[in-house]
């Protein structure tokens, strides 16, 4: 009987990881460092796997937690035996495997965790079905989790919030065939190199740094094979790469805690932070946590930080990521409402450094979202 009451008690958490998106392998990593993590006396967890084809199946913990990277190569979802169905009945939402036509193993869901990076998984999509659902999640909602993966978007917000943003320029797919010469007018008002990236992408995919106005069209290609809509940023020469995490607290004014600031130092001469550098080869870049710069610009770092992830509207967790000019001056480069979550990656190093290890973190995250009402807040 006292098991039963255990078994009750437990919060029912489904993690959601893989998926369509260039960064499957990376979220698959995440999914076995958050499992080994969470504290499975509080939590009852359910690991639910999207496939590279986009099916959602469900994956023994075991599974789960020998996810690493082989000779090289990162793990993904196989398609295995059994579907994963969500359900919303009378008793709230639930998941259940099934196979044929049998469903196994029906349990109900309180929160769900998505593991999940770039569109269709930072980008609000699952936000929006998770809110059908009508169960908590952790982490932003839908717009903030749009805006955030919008570099377009972003910086309007962050705009009339009155942050620093560097000089940008946007070309939609349409603009760009109607007007090309519009917009390599508007880029010629930008200082060279200047840095073609897609709007809505990540892990630096489809990113060119540009040193000559001949590149362009061929940059602004490379960029629309991820997304239609891309921004030519005006590049920093000789800026450091500062990231804050923020860490949402509703017990403070502003409702959030930054970090201790991170560096990340590109050690490769006109090299930019790119994907080789983040996944792939170890001796591209350096993170130096925390950072070796002064006490103010760490101040100064960490109320941009605050600012921008209130800008948009995020919850739960961001990584705010700003450059620092040479004369002292801070501009903001991106906010990432779901960060690299392995147990080596930015955001957990930084938020451990403030104090707070990987497990409490992961637990905190779960609590945040349970804290949050369901439905419009
Ligand atoms: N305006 C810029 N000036 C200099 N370097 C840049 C600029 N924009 C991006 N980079 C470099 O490219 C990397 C990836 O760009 P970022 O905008 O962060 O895209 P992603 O969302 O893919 O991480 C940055 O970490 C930085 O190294
Ligand atoms: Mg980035």
């Amino acid at each position: 009987m006292e098991e039963t009451t255990a078994e009750q008690a437990r919060i029912r958490v489904a993690l959601i990881f893989g998926g369509q998106s260039p960064e499957h392998g990376v979220s698959c990593l995440t999914a076995a460092s958050v499992l080994k993590a969470v504290d499975q006396e509080r939590f009852d967890v359910v690991a639910v796997g999207i496939t590279r084809e986009g099916r959602w199946t469900q994956v023994p913990l075991d599974v789960v937690a020998d996810y690493s990277v082989i000779n090289g190569r990162v793990p993904e979802v196989a398609g295995g035996e059994y579907d994963a169905v969500w359900m919303v009945g009378a008793s709230g939402c639930e998941v259940a495997s099934r196979n044929g036509a049998e469903l196994l193993d029906i349990r109900g869901v309180d929160v769900a965790f998505a593991l999940l990076h770039g569109p269709y998984g930072e980008d609000g999509t699952i936000q929006g079905l998770f809110e059908m659902m009508g169960i908590r999640y952790v982490g932003s909602g839908v717009a903030a989790s749009a805006i955030g993966m919008d570099k377009h978007h972003m910086k309007v917000a962050f705009e009339a919030a009155g942050l620093p943003v560097w000089p940008y320029v946007v070309a939609t797919a349409q603009q760009w065939l109607d007007h090309p010469d519009r917009v390599l007018a508007e880029v010629s008002a930008l200082q060279y190199p200047v840095f073609v990236k897609p709007s809505r992408g990540g892990s630096s995919l489809g990113i060119t740094r540009v040193t000559d106005p001949a590149q362009l069209p061929a940059a602004i290609a490379a960029a629309q094979a991820h997304d239609p809509k891309v921004i030519i940023e005006q590049g920093f020469v000789g800026a450091r790469e500062l990231e804050c995490a923020v860490l949402a607290n509703p017990q403070v004014d502003g409702g959030c805690d930054a970090s201790v600031v991170g560096e990340v130092r590109v050690l490769a001469k006109d090299g930019f932070y790119d994907f080789e550098a983040k996944y792939i080869a170890d001796d591209q870049a350096a993170l130096d946590i925390p950072a070796d710069i002064s006490h103010e610009l760490s101040r100064e770092i960490q109320i941009v930080a605050k600012r921008a992830f209130n800008a948009v509207g995020a919850e739960g967790l961001a990584r705010v990521d700003v450059f620092a000019a040479a004369d002292g001056g801070v501009w903001i480069n991106e906010i990432n409402t779901m960060p690299g979550f392995t147990e080596i990656s930015m955001y957990p190093k930084l938020v451990q450094h403030s104090g707070m290890t990987y497990p409490d973190l992961v637990g905190r995250l779960i609590e945040l979202a349970l804290l949050r009402p369901v439905g419009l807040r």
